[in-house]
């Protein structure tokens, strides 16, 4: 996730989503050296165009939208963002541009995308007892094999309803690709998505693990962990498992490291810290839990988080304060650029208009000072399942020049 790869590029059999793509568009998407004329009727019967599909939190389809074309320009294109529906379509304008977007945008980049498929377009599945069918029809053409199968919906209301047809659908999907050997468990091949917009509809498509979210619908399962005192401290479960690869939490979440926590109280950031055997420095003028003291591993400090500094530099420093996102912003960007903590994890608040817009602001904030300090560093910034009205940083040094 962290790791800024590039999607695999349009190599010889890579292509092969685009191409699919390309049939699609022109309403001729039969398996190539196995036509199937009816598939191929039906196929042309709905509007097609090669596009790529985003999962949202329901109520930010604009701002992933404002996003999307930012990051797309020059390329142009239409874009679906019906607001509550949990998900972004953008089609450009040049059928041909989706393949190369779907090779140059990178998921990292993106704060409000959960997930990023390449789809050959819309598809109407017809009647309940020809869905396996067509989606089976469908998969051939987009790719030969699969390293996965998500069969997903929007994280909405009513589409949960979709749920469990998707759940009906997976089984027999999986099994007739596992059964004609056409899902491998390597996990460099495309993974296929088919992602129910209604009972009777969906954009099927192809993600890859090096440029998309690795879990279904693009949401972590995550569990409260015992003895944590707030729900707040998923937030950091999921930006630990969102930005740090597995060799990655092992060795720089573990006994010895040190961290503040700024905005600590009631302390579920610190727990969670604790829990991994770190020292942490709890600073929050509100009441910490009692369990979360009685691990021993965290002290208490009644002060005001914009204002404490560590006399020694800290492994973590990461801030749940709410305030002003730019404000946020400028106190992470000062503790990195004076060597205070070599990584932060912080949650900027959002406000309700102009989110693209405050997050970018920020971005460039502390991307600034950090250049300006002579620090190489990675920023990343994602809108996480557990966020509601704010989105989670995470910065780190890389080396100084
Ligand atoms: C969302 S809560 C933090 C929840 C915490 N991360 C957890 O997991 O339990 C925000 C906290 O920031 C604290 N806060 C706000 N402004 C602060 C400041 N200037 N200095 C210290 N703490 C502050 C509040 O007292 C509040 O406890």
């Amino acid at each position: 996730m962290r790791e800024c790869q590039r999607a695999r590029p349009a190599t010889e059999s890579g292509s092969s989503h685009a191409q699919a793509g390309r049939r699609a568009a022109d309403g001729s998407s039969s398996r190539v050296g196995a036509p199937d004329a009816r598939g191929a009727e039906r196929r042309a019967k709905s509007v097609r165009a090669p596009c790529l599909v985003f999962y949202v939190r329901a109520g930010f389809e604009g701002a992933c939208a404002e996003e999307v074309r930012a990051h797309a320009h020059p390329v142009s294109g239409e874009v679906n963002a019906d607001p509550g529906s949990g998900f972004v379509v953008f089609a450009p304008h040049r059928a041909e541009a989706a393949e190369r977007l779907a090779s140059t945008l990178q998921f990292s980049d993106l704060v409000f995308a959960r997930q990023m498929f390449f789809s050959s377009g819309r598809l109407g599945l017809i009647s309940p007892g020809d869905q396996v069918t067509r989606v089976m029809d469908e998969a051939a053409a987009l790719h030969a094999t699969f390293s996965e199968i998500f069969v997903e919906t929007a994280d909405t209301n009513e589409a949960k309803a979709c749920l469990g047809l998707c759940r009906r659908l997976e089984v027999p999907l999986r099994t007739r690709l596992r059964d004609s050997g056409r899902l491998l468990e390597d996990a460099r091949g495309p993974r296929l998505h088919v992602f129910l917009v209604s009972p009777d509809a969906a954009y099927m498509g192809l993600s890859w693990a090096s440029n998309a979210s690795p879990w279904f619908m693009g949401i972590p399962r995550l569990r409260w962990s015992k003895g944590a005192p707030s729900r707040s401290s998923l937030k950091l479960v999921e930006a630990f498992a969102a930005f740090l690869a597995p060799a990655e939490q092992a060795t720089r979440l573990r006994p010895g490291g040190t961290a503040v926590d700024l905005g600590a109280a009631p302390g579920g950031w610190s727990f969670e810290l604790a829990r991994r055997g770190l020292a942490v420095v709890a600073v929050d003028n509100g009441r910490l839990d009692p369990q979360v003291l009685a691990s021993g591993c965290v002290t208490h400090l009644r002060a005001d988080g914009f204002r404490f500094r560590p006399r020694k530099p800290v492994d973590w420093m990461v801030c749940d304060m709410v305030d002003k996102p730019s404000r946020i912003a400028v106190l992470v960007a000062e503790w990195m650029a004076s060597g205070l903590c070599r990584a932060c994890i912080f949650n900027l608040k959002l406000p309700m208009k102009k989110r693209f817009e405050a997050v970018s602001h920020c971005r460039e904030l502390i991307a600034e000072r950090l250049t300006h300090a002579g620090i190489a560093f990675e920023l990343t910034l994602k809108h996480l399942y557990h966020d509601r009205e704010e989105v989670t940083g995470y910065v780190t040094t890389r080396s100084r020049r």
